[in-house]
């Protein structure tokens, strides 16, 4: 009697096999295909890779097999397909044992970690959202670190595109968010980041390598002719000297800092997303190691020093010259910090963001000034201001333009990003000035600029008497469920802030809220700004904790993303496939869709 090798089961016989030309074998594993042509046999995943339709439906011809669905083609021998949005199908051992066919149920890679690290090499370079999705959750099944695949994604970003985009900064604000979130989502926000980032490479000329000097300047050096650089637009020149500090092992706070006082010589620039990019570069090499400094940092320089200021707007210039303020302001930091330093525990934060959001420029930077001389570090400007800046969220009126939640949110994000970088550079001035703090100046203006969006003011938790909530559900789940059911329909901007503050009012978990929060953008075909809102959010909550100005910053992001909530979900729907077809169930027939 024969005994079969491990895990092999029979199908049949070959002469039956040979008479009807296919057979599908069922189990506990996944459908398995089994076909005869000229005399050879070949077994196959039943279910299409690509959206799982029965592949025993299709027709073989020349050694081809096609999908009667959408028409992918796949090499009967390899599984190799033709079409490569469609995938790969998985193939299985035969044995031939006494004119029967047995056939392996089990079809594994060597290394299978190896192997969905390729095919996410692969889903990146051809921007394959299925192969992307599918490699995302074969390493995580394989239990590969998500830090892993955040790297994996960065460094392809960072060589296959002529500087930083939109993506690597999605990616990098999901990764600064997932270590909270429960499984699924994980993997939702590892495949958003990895398909945008490979949507932004697509087509796009890669990145040309740059060396450092031969020379090695001192510190100051470096940092002033970054400046010199950015300033007269010399991209070459910047990032050979970018590269030179990176070569020469300067900290990275130092380079946090070389590159904040370069790229503060321009007001506010291009909205607020050069500057809020090189944050994320920060953050981004804080997550995947700082070897890979001299291969990310520099994809920054391109967009700073071709940065638009707002020196070159005229909202900045009349009525009022908001420029010259913020100059002469930047030329007294020095001075200010000098009175300030040494005096202990300035904690006026709230208090200052308040002032931050009046309608008089001189008087808002008066109170800048003010605080800093009273004592408040630089971080300590930018947490107030990211404070102050969420409130303008939070208080974004429902007679406001649509798009103007841009402008709200354009100011936020720069807030934080501000905040970030100083609180990174810390005291690691190299020539004893405070040039970064410009962008606390920057800010404040830009935050005043945006005064009319709060006109009139919505109405937050805990400000001009409490709301009345006792309508909204009080258990946990319940809230959740009507928070994305609010998310789920148009318009529901107040909705969702009323429910975000019962949920924290109640004192359920702010964590708890954070997740849902995260669920809902992740299911959703979200725009770049609404990641940035998110990490944002999360980010400046963590600072400020379960109290009535976190809850505000989380009300803030609620209402951003109801605001742009709900979309169609395609992304949503291609994850949602991919992790069907890699769990093995028979993925087309569960939708009642394989007539
Ligand atoms: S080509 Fe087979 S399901 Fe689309």
């Amino acid at each position: 009697m024969d005994v079969p090798s491990r895990d092999f089961v029979p199908v049949g016989s070959l002469e039956e096999l040979k008479a009807r030309g296919r057979l599908v074998l069922h189990g506990s594993h996944r459908p398995i295909l089994v076909v005869y042509d000229r005399g050879r046999v070949f077994a196959l995943d039943n279910r299409c890779p690509h959206m799982g339709f029965p592949l025993e439906r299709g027709s073989v011809e020349d050694g081809i097999l096609t999908c009667h669905w959408h028409h992918a083609r796949f090499d009967l021998e390899s599984g190799c397909t033709f079409d490569l949005w469609a995938d790969d199908v998985p193939i299985f051992p035969i044995e031939l044992r006494n004119g029967q066919v047995w056939v392996k149920t089990t079809s594994g890679h060597a290394d299978t970690a190896a192997h969905w690290r390729q095919r996410l090499a692969d889903g990146l370079e051809h921007d394959l959202g299925l192969v992307i999705a599918k490699a995302v959750h074969g390493q995580l099944a394989a239990d590969v670190p998500w830090a892993d695949i955040v790297r994996q994604v960065t460094l392809f970003g960072s060589q296959n595109r002529d500087g930083w985009g939109v993506g690597l900064t999605i990616l990098t604000a999901l990764a600064n968010v997932l270590p909270g979130l429960p499984e699924e989502d994980v993997y939702l926000a590892l495949f958003h980041g990895a398909r945008r980032v490979a949507a932004d490479c697509d087509g796009e000329a890669p990145r040309r390598e740059r060396a450092p000097l031969g020379s090695q300047p001192d510190p100051a050096t470096l940092k002033r002719w970054l400046g010199r650089w950015t300033i007269v637009r010399h991209r070459e020149a910047a990032e050979r000297t970018l590269l030179t500090a990176i070569s020469a092992g300067l900290p990275k706070e130092m380079l946090a800092d070389a590159l904040a006082a370069a790229e503060t010589q321009r007001v506010f620039a291009d909205s607020g997303h050069s500057l809020d990019f090189i944050n994320k570069a920060f953050e981004c090499l804080d997550l995947i190691g700082w070897e890979h400094a001299a291969a990310l940092l520099p994809t920054v320089v391109g967009q700073m020093v071709a940065a638009r200021g707002a020196d070159e707007s005229t909202a900045w210039r009349q009525p009022v010259d908001l420029i010259e303020l913020c100059d002469k302001a930047a030329s007294q930091l020095p001075e200010l910090f000098a009175v300030g330093h040494g005096v202990p525990c300035w904690s006026n934060h709230a208090a200052l963001a308040r002032e931050l959001l009046g309608d008089d420029p001189v008087t808002i930077i008066d109170a800048l000034k003010a605080a800093i001389q009273a004592g408040a570090a630089p971080g300590e400007l930018g947490q107030s201001l990211a404070y102050a800046a969420a409130l303008r969220v939070a208080r974004f009126g429902n007679a406001n333009e649509h798009t103007d939640w841009e402008t709200a949110h354009h100011t936020f994000t720069y807030a934080n990003a501000v905040h970030q970088m100083l609180k990174r550079i810390g005291t690691a001035h190299t020539d004893g000035h405070v040039t970064a703090v410009r962008a606390v100046l920057h800010g404040a203006i830009a935050l005043y600029l945006t005064r009319y969006l709060n006109v009139p003011p919505a109405r937050i938790l805990g400000e001009d008497g409490e709301q009345q909530l006792d309508d909204l559900p009080a258990d946990v789940e319940m809230i959740r469920v009507a928070l994305l059911d609010a998310f789920d329909r148009q318009r529901q901007v107040d909705l969702a802030a009323r429910l975000v503050a019962r949920h924290l009012a109640l004192g359920h978990s702010p964590q708890a809220l954070i997740a849902t929060l995260a669920h809902a953008a992740l299911r959703e075909d979200a725009g770049f700004h609404a990641y940035q809102m998110l990490e944002a959010a999360v980010r400046q909550f963590t600072v400020w904790g379960d109290t009535d100005e976190g809850h505000h910053i989380l009300i803030a992001a609620a209402r951003y993303l109801a605001a742009h909530s709900p979309t169609e979900r395609a992304a949503l729907q291609t994850a949602d496939i991919a992790r069907r077809l890699m769990r093995g169930g028979e993925l087309h027939q569960e939708e009642g869709a394989s007539s």
